[in-house]
């Protein structure tokens, strides 16, 4: 919660300083966006003369006030033509002004109107069009220029003489404007007149060449009247050439600073009209248009005639005004400078701004995150001391466990030693007992049941001790060089008896005659022995143990296989096959748990493996692999002479006497096979423990047995026996699976089930229990117990009897197994009662009908209703014949043949054993009543 709150300050104020950011650059992107931008067009008749190149001059520094009016300049060099073409590719890119000084009236009419119906504001300066479709004028007025030098050369001439005119382009506005107005200025006066005419276009060398090719001298003319100050100079160019000496008065116009003020300064021309360019002015007059400003269409400049009595002042006053300009220029230069310098501070002030926000921001987020790493690397820190503490208390507790469970080895690897004496002593005098042949069987039965467990006790007292040597002892093995084949053939004779004896099929195969393999031979028999013990206890009779032996010369092993078609083992049990004292399933449940694990101790002390691969009901197989030669063993391994070999008789006798069975099996199920009132099916795969209970139950009951689960219940439905007790592990089928199959099958569900196991678990119990199991009983079990349990059982059957037979049903739920009883009642009574007069009704009728076999239906009766068939079906006819004597008016023969006699001789006989009088005693005795 206060992570996050923190988290929203921070976010906050970052946003804080972005938006003064925000705020500090807008403005200046603002301020330069403010005023809009237009672009003016300016196309120029002509650019080369010193005039226009003073009127575009004038228009760029009155543009230097105005950065927001760019200017498109274009120059026709005189040609119409190419004015035209300059102005629509104007027209195309969009200028938002036009200034043009048309070079000839007519031929730029056209394009000046076209520009100005497309509402582009046109401004005319100098030169005109034909048209007034032009939004504003700026220029002298040409006519007046005209009338003030015809003026002025009346009065030098004193009223008389003749003028040559030297006029500009024929179709510019200025020519024809210019010469009306001198025109009109001489025509009052009869004595000047106008000699000659002639075009100078505007330029020196044409008005030269034009006045030479007239070769005009002082006599004929005295005056001339140049429409220019440049073809006034040309003129007195050629006029000199033909009159060196003479004096004719010269006039130009344009008074240009450096051009016509110079030529009147210098005597070359007389006079010069101001003829001002209007540059400056035309940009003021455009900005205007453009800023939608109050502005004047016709905008007309002044104009003055400078002759040698002002030309002075004129000069000076030029002067100044160029000197002016020149500072202004200066001044705009330096204005320039600073705004460059103004602009590249501002920029580096943005930079400076922006960094420092930036800077702010980061140390922020730098502040924050190193807040929050302190604070994880705090966390971290404190994880990390916990889980040290964990490891600690871990690492504690585990060498507490292995000090605990060294203890408990040492304990048991004590008590081990302290058993084996004692187990010893009463092996030696029992082994006598047994091989006296004057004891009676049963005591001899006991007897050789107790041998086979001492022995069992003594091997895995041993075997304890084995492993705690390798285990916590270290010991080492003593090898010697042998014959692995006489070696194993050896230990395999110790098994002949019991293989032949219970028809199993044990060979050896080898590739190799005498492999001689080194290894400890007071070890190595043990694993053997171990692994054929094993072999011959999971496989049935009539089984097969195949044990291999091959080199692999590749590896420099030899391989030790031993394979059995037995039980086999589960996935889960391969695992843990070698683990010590695991006893996962029936297979272990054999053993103890210890016999693989030292066995794996051993092959390892010999630097070998040992493996295992099994699969359930397929059997199983060990695979030894040992290295050849002597170089995986230490010198203090090998025992320098190579003993004899020689199998110990004890390891013969530890690792085969429970394999063996007891030789007088068959005289004892003999004996027992009394015909007994009651049968037990006992299912157990334990065969001491199955001997035991057989022996024990056999006085008093007929018994069946069986060591498997499927073998069990095989047995169930083809012996129906009275009671079952069964083992809950079982191979195949698991006790509680075969109790739920009895107990829901019409034909076994009345058997009483008592399930027997080692486990005590409640859940197991339970889940027996709920198999409809009678009784559960945990081993080791008091006998006296077992006996009683049985019997009670049996005993109940009456009880059941009277639940069966009574006409009441309960209300709570029966179990399945009670219901398929009562079903099974219920239909057995029906078949009898609707087959009564049937005379050859009988015991298979019924069979056939309920679809049982006849003995599983005797047996059932007989445990239901605890009567045979026959007595039966005899009472019930014998019933329905009192009630018909009684209720209905019959005779007797009628009778007889209702409740299905074949003669009334026989029923007569019948019915007075059970009645004590005859059926016509019966009737006669009730007619009378
Ligand atoms: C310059 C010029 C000037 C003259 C004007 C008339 O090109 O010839 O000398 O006054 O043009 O348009």
């Amino acid at each position: 919660m206060k992570k996050k709150y923190k988290e929203i300050i921070s976010f906050r104020i970052y946003y804080f300083l972005l938006l003064l950011l925000g705020f500090y650059i807008l403005p200046g992107c603002k301020s330069k966006n403010s005023k809009r931008e237009y672009t003016i067009g300016f196309s120029q008749c002509v650019g080369s003369d010193q005039w226009r190149k003073t009127m575009l001059e004038e228009m760029k520094r009155e543009l230097s006030f105005h950065p927001e009016l760019k200017l498109i300049y274009t120059n026709a060099e005189n040609s119409s033509a190419t004015q035209v073409q300059q102005v629509r590719s104007m027209l195309r890119n969009k200028i938002d002004l036009l200034i043009i000084s048309p070079n000839e009236a007519r031929p730029l009419t056209p394009i000046v109107e076209e520009a100005f119906s497309q509402g582009i504001p046109v401004i005319v300066i100098d030169r005109k069009t034909s048209s007034s479709l032009y939004t504003a004028y700026v220029g002298a007025d040409n006519f007046e220029i005209g009338k003030i030098a015809g003026a002025y050369l009346v009065n030098k001439l004193d009223e008389k003489g003749s003028i040559l005119e030297v006029m500009g382009l024929s179709g510019s506005s200025p020519t024809i404007e210019r010469q009306r107005g001198f025109y009109h200025a001489l025509k009052n006066y009869p004595n000047i007149r106008i000699v000659k005419q002639v075009y100078g276009n505007w330029l020196i060398n044409e008005a030269e060449n034009e006045v030479n090719k007239i070769g005009v001298s002082s006599k004929q003319i005295d005056a001339v009247f140049a429409h220019n100050d440049q073809m006034a100079l040309g003129s007195y160019r050629a006029l000199k050439r033909h009159n060196p000496t003479n004096k004719i008065k010269i006039i130009g116009v344009d008074a240009l600073p450096d051009n016509g003020l110079k030529y009147v300064a210098n005597n070359i021309i007389d006079a010069s009209m101001l003829y001002p360019t209007g540059g400056k002015e035309a940009i003021r007059t455009a900005f205007s248009i453009l800023n939608k400003e109050h502005f004047d269409k016709e905008n007309i400049l002044k104009t003055v005639v400078i002759d040698s009595s002002n030309v002075q002042l004129m000069k000076m006053q030029s002067d100044k005004i160029s000197s002016q300009y020149r500072d202004i220029g200066r001044q705009q230069g330096r204005l320039k400078e600073q705004e460059k310098i103004f602009n590249n501070q501002q920029i580096l002030l943005n930079v400076l701004v922006i960094s420092l926000v930036l800077a702010i921001v980061f140390a922020g987020v730098a502040f924050y995150s190193l807040n929050e790493n302190w604070k994880s690397n705090k966390r971290l820190e404190s994880k990390n001391q916990e889980i040290q503490q964990q490891q600690n208390q871990l690492l504690e507790m585990s060498a507490e466990t292995k000090r605990a469970s060294e203890a408990k080895f040492n304990f048991f690897t004590n008590i081990s030693h302290e058993f084996r004496t004692p187990l010893t002593l009463i092996l030696v005098p029992l082994e006598e007992l047994v091989a006296d042949t004057k004891l009676p069987l049963t005591v001899k039965q006991h007897l050789r049941l107790i041998n086979k467990n001492v022995i069992r006790l003594l091997r895995m007292v041993n075997q304890l001790i084995d492993f705690r040597k390798i285990e916590y002892d270290k010991m080492k093995i003593r090898a010697s060089e042998n014959d692995l084949i006489a070696f194993t053939t050896e230990i395999l004779d110790s098994f002949k008896d019991i293989a032949s004896k219970r028809n199993i099929d044990m060979r050896l195969n080898s590739t190799e005659k005498k492999p001689m393999v080194w290894f400890d031979v007071n070890m190595f028999d043990k694993v053997l022995f171990n692994l054929l013990s094993n072999a011959f206890k999971f496989t049935n009779d009539n089984g097969r143990i195949l044990i291999t032996i091959q080199k692999d010369e590749e590896k420099k092993e030899i391989e030790i296989k031993v394979e059995d078609n037995g039980v086999g083992m589960t996935e889960e049990s391969v695992l843990h096959a070698f683990e010590l004292f695991y006893q996962g399933e029936s297979y272990q449940s054999k053993g103890s748990g210890l016999g693989l694990s030292l066995s794996k101790e051993i092959i390892q002390l010999h630097k070998g493996v040992i493996d295992v691969s099994s699969k359930k009901w397929k059997g199983t197989s060990f695979c030894i692999r040992l290295p050849l030669g002597d170089a995986h063993l230490q010198e203090e391994e090998k025992l320098a002479r190579t003993p004899e070999i020689n199998i110990n008789y004890d390891n013969i006798k530890l690792y085969t006497s429970d394999l063996d069975q007891d030789p007088s099996k068959e005289d004892q199920a003999l004996a027992f096979e009394n015909i007994k009132e009651q049968s037990l099916l006992i299912i157990e795969d334990n065969s001491d423990m199955l001997d035991f209970l057989k022996q024990k139950l056999a006085n008093e009951y007929e018994i069946f047995t069986a060591s498997t689960g499927n073998g069990g219940l095989h047995e169930a439905f083809e012996r129906v026996p009275d009671l079952i007790i069964s083992d809950v592990v079982l191979p195949g089928q698991s006790g509680t699976d075969l109790a739920r199959v009895l107990k829901n099958d019409v034909r076994t569900s009345h058997i009483p089930i008592i399930l027997l196991t080692a486990r005590g678990s409640s859940e197991q119990q339970l889940e027996g229990i709920k198999t409809l199991a009678d009784a559960y009983i945990t081993k080791p079990f008091n006998l006296q117990h077992l006996t009683e349990t049985i019997k009670n059982l049996l005993d109940n059957r009456n009880l059941l009897k009277s639940h069966y037979t009574s006409e009441y049903q309960g209300e709570g739920k029966i179990p399945v197994s009670k219901k398929l009883d009562k079903k099974f009642l219920n239909d057995f009574a029906g078949i009898v009662e609707s087959n009564l007069g049937n005379e050859n009704f009988n015991v298979d009728v019924i069979s056939k009908s309920i679809g049982i076999s006849r003995v599983q239906l005797y047996r059932k009766v007989k445990a239901l209703l605890e009567c045979n068939i026959t007595d039966y079906i005899l009472n019930r006819r014998l019933q329905k014949a009192k009630y018909l004597l009684m209720n209905e008016d019959l005779s007797i023969s009628e009778i007889t043949y209702q409740v299905g006699f074949s003669s009334a001789t026989y029923f007569s006989t019948v019915f007075k054993s059970k009645y004590n009088c005859t059926p016509s005693e019966f009737k006669r005795k009730k007619d009378t009543s």
